[in-house]
């Protein structure tokens, strides 16, 4: 895209490669220089004294700590594909779940989070929040409108997750939103699952997208970061706190989700097309009990997840029916191509063991038998499912 300004109007693909770099000021290189600064220098002492207020000016360069035009084209890029005002970048996934948080909350307010929340974001409200006199109550993910019986006069933030973590329920943002806004509360939501990509969360109300870019973003498990999308209302709040905390991310890591978001919409349209698949494939197999994706069509979330989504990921759930802990470790020791381990999001595919019933308190989790998440990389689906296939079969020795 020529350095111009010509009116331009284009669409989300075209933008994922064209935004967040200016060969022409960069000696015509594709791609952004990696810019390793702390200290910038100021040419003289009226530069120096006339330097942006760090406070409310940010996307100047200033400070390392403030951002550098490696760090403004990544927050440039993301903003626009998710149709917010502005982004900020932070040095992990939680630290995005956080610092909007301690933004947004003060000694005596109250939280409304989301009972299917990803269990660091909890284990921050139980704690920090806590010792910092803020109050959460939990609330069923399903609650859309009827979140209004729990708001408060102090409810200063509603919180989703959406789809749930390891559960996977969808929630009616849209009215969770309308009624959190009756009651000036700001809405957040953990939008990691789709990605600034498949759900573009400010078109349904939401005020702070909160983003683990460790998982898709950069989508090749080899980098920690986090980003926050604001609206226009939101945005100085909650970036100048992130000034406050000293929150910022290293170059380096930086430039590995630019180039990630180069091809992030290829690699989610593989990572849905394998989940759908390997899917259904899954509801055939005897040992299972229910897979807990929304792109299924008989899945409950199904119907608002085609109403405000532009896609799924490749990430989901799966119930087994009622077997002993140690035919679940047969199958999953049983694997070849799935690795066994935290996050997601990288072009392998992974699976680990679930247990949202140790964190729910608003609702129980009550399911026919054991959980696994399973994550679909991009690897042919045929030796996926042999591997499930055989790893299954494991499981139902072990279990006979
Ligand atoms: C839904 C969700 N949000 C946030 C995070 C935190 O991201 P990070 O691991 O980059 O801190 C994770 C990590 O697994 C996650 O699954």
């Amino acid at each position: 895209m020529r350095n111009d300004d010509r009116p331009r109007n284009y669409r989300k693909d075209t933008l994922l490669t064209h935004l967040g770099r200016n060969p022409e000021a960069q000696h015509g290189a594709i791609n952004p220089p990696v810019y390793h600064a702390s200290t910038i220098l100021s040419r003289n002492m009226a530069e120096w004294e006339n330097r942006p207020d760090p406070k409310v000016v940010f996307g100047s360069v200033r400070y390392g700590l403030s951002g550098t035009p490696t760090t403004f084209a990544l927050e440039e890029l993301l903003a626009k594909i998710e149709g917010g005002h502005r982004s900020a970048i932070l040095c992990s996934g939680l630290a995005a779940v956080t610092a909007p948080l301690q933004a947004c909350l003060s000694a005596g307010d109250h939280l409304l989070m989301v009972d299917s929340a990803y269990g660091p974001a909890r284990n921050f409200c139980n704690g920090v929040l806590t010792r910092c006199g803020v109050e959460t109550t939990y609330y069923d993910p399903l609650i859309g409108e009827g979140i209004a019986k729990l708001m408060r006069p102090n409810t200063k933030v509603v919180y989703c997750e959406s789809p749930g973590s390891l559960t996977f329920e969808v929630q009616d943002v849209p009215a969770i939103a309308a009624v959190a806004h009756r009651h000036g509360a700001t809405v957040m939501m953990d939008n990691t699952w789709a990605s600034p990509y498949l759900f573009r969360s400010f078109e349904h109300g939401v005020d702070v997208s909160i983003h683990a870019a460790t998982k898709y973003i950069v989508g090749h498990s080899d980098v920690m970061l986090g980003a926050v999308i604001t609206n226009e209302q939101s945005w100085l709040p909650v970036r100048s706190t992130i000034g406050e905390l000293g929150h910022c991310a290293g170059p380096d890591d930086i430039f590995f989700a630019l180039r990630g978001m180069r091809t992030l919409s290829v690699r989610l349209e593989r990572h849905q097309k394998s989940a759908l698949e390997v899917a259904r494939w899954l509801q055939t197999r005897p040992e299972v009990s229910r897979v807990l994706y929304p792109a299924l069509e008989d899945d409950p979330g199904h119907a608002l997840w085609k109403r405000d989504f532009l896609g799924a990921s490749g990430l989901f759930g799966v119930v087994l029916k009622q077997a002993p802990k140690t035919a679940v470790a047969a199958f999953i020791d049983a694997l070849d191509l799935f690795g066994i381990g935290a996050s997601w999001g990288g072009y392998e595919s992974l699976i680990q063991p679930a247990y949202p019933e140790r964190a729910r308190t608003a609702t129980q989790w009550q399911a026919e038998g054991p959980l696994v998440r399973i994550h679909i990389g991009l690897e042919d689906t045929q030796d996926l499912i042999a591997d499930l296939a055989q790893g299954l079969d494991k499981l139902r020795a072990a279990a006979a």
